[in-house]
Parts: structure tokens; C-alpha cells; sequence
């Protein structure tokens, strides 16, 4: 198995044509390795037969805090766990910037998902006033209260400042780098930390081979299958 881990957030897009015709070349691209596509709650059970037997594996884009009950709306770990899912991102910044998602309650998210068995991929970041004034690392301590003292080998961190996102710009390898450092700094050495900002199959080799890089986050370049099954196969054994 790889150490570094390449997983696809779709956002929302997709249907099911694209379900079949983007996974289904995936699905014979012969991939291996650590690899999740988190596509929209109503194509996982599709998706998941299109990739069964296959290296890739599903994964959500958010998960309820709750187990069951009448939270109207809701999808539950145990649900994501049910239909196969491996993987659950949560807090993305577009979650936090758009739906008011904190990380208070990121920590029950992802406590939801330790107890169904899902893998879940935490999302910090800085925005451009953080940055701008110098609070980007500060920010991203705040963050990372959420999965102090929770083994590393069950959660993933993804650093993904908020002005990279979609924005064609990525980080310095400096930037990734020293950020990287800190967040191991702040949980342990053996923290995957994965980094996502316009990452794409022309720069993954590049990001994949800064130091303290443990897989990538891919957002629009994940639609595609060409590009992401080459940025899969950027990654460092
Ligand atoms: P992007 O998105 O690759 O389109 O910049 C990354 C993400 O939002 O996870």
C-alpha cells in the first residue's frame, strides 16, 4: 500500500451519467493505493458498485452528528458505513463559510464517524484576511482542538487554505511545508496530513514530494478521470 493518499471531493456535482462515465474509466484505469472519491449522498450506492473490486473507495462530503432520531434531513455514519463508504470529509471550509459548520461540532462529526469505522478527513485552513494578518497559524491550532488526543492512524487532517480552493493557486511549497510541520508539531509525527488547494495532475508530483505531504485533497480536477487517475499515480510509494 502507499503511505500518501489521493481523495477526490466532487462537491456538488454529478449525476448519474457522470457517476457512470467518470468512475467507470476510473474503475478500469487499474489504480492502486490509497484512494477515496467522495461523491453526493445520492450517487454513493451507484458509485460504489461501479468501483467494487477496485482500489478506490467511496466516501461523503459531511455526515449528521447524530446516530438516529428525528433530525429531519440528516445522514448518519452508521448510514455511510452501511452503504460501504470509507471515508467522510469533514468541515470543509465551504461547509464552514456557507453553513456554519464549527468545529465543536466537527469533533462530534468526527467522533460519529470513529464509532460507525469510517476514516474521516478534518479540514483546516487559513482564509486570505487570516492570512493577510498573520493569524494563519493560529487559526489552524484553534482547528485542530477537534481531534486533540484521538489516535492518528483513524483520521486524516487536510490543510486546504480557503484561498487556494478552487482559485488556480496553490500554496508555496514553503507554506505547505511549514503548515505540515505544524499541525504534526501540534498532534504527533504519525498525523496524515493531506494538503488540497488546486491541485492538479500538472502540479501533484511537485506537492506530493514536499516533505510532511501525506496525500493531496483533489476538488474540480477529481471530475475528470483522466486527471485524476494521473494524479493517483503521482504518488510516492
Ligand atoms: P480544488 O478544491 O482542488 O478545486 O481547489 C479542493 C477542495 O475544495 O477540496
Amino acid at each position: 500500500m502507499s503511505k500518501q493518499f489521493v481523495v477526490g471531493n466532487w462537491k456538488l456535482h454529478g449525476s448519474v451519467a457522470q457517476i457512470n462515465s467518470v468512475l467507470g474509466e476510473l474503475a478500469k484505469s487499474a489504480l492502486d493505493g490509497n484512494i477515496g472519491i467522495c461523491v453526493p449522498f445520492p450517487y454513493l450506492s451507484l458509485a460504489g458498485k461501479i468501483l467494487e473490486d477496485t482500489a478506490p473507495q467511496t466516501g461523503a462530503q459531511d455526515v449528521s452528528e447524530h446516530r438516529s432520531g428525528a433530525y429531519t434531513g440528516e445522514v448518519s455514519a452508521d448510514m455511510l458505513a452501511d452503504l460501504g463508504c470509507k471515508f467522510v470529509i469533514i468541515a470543509h471550509s465551504e461547509r464552514r463559510q456557507h453553513f456554519g459548520e464549527t468545529t465543536e461540532k466537527a469533533a462530534k462529526k468526527i467522533q460519529s464517524c470513529l464509532d460507525a469505522g469510517l476514516f474521516p478527513i478534518y479540514c483546516v485552513g487559513d482564509n486570505t484576511e487570516q492570512r493577510e494578518n498573520g493569524q494563519a497559524e493560529e487559526t489552524v491550532i484553534a482547528q485542530l482542538q477537534a481531534v486533540k488526543g484521538l489516535p492518528p492512524a483513524r483520521f486524516a487532517i487536510a490543510y486546504e487554505p480557503a484561498w487556494a480552493i478552487g482559485s488556480g493557486v496553490t500554496a508555496t511549497d514553503e507554506q505547505i511545508s511549514a503548515m505540515h510541520a505544524l499541525i504534526k508539531a501540534e498532534l504527533s509525527s504519525d498525523t496524515i496530513v493531506l494538503y488540497g488547494g488546486s491541485v492538479k495532475a500538472a502540479n501533484a508530483s511537485q506537492i506530493l514530494s514536499i516533505p510532511g505531504v501525506d496525500g493531496v485533497l483533489v476538488g474540480g480536477a477529481a471530475l475528470s478521470a483522466q486527471e485524476f487517475a494521473a494524479i493517483c499515480k503521482a504518488v510516492r510509494w
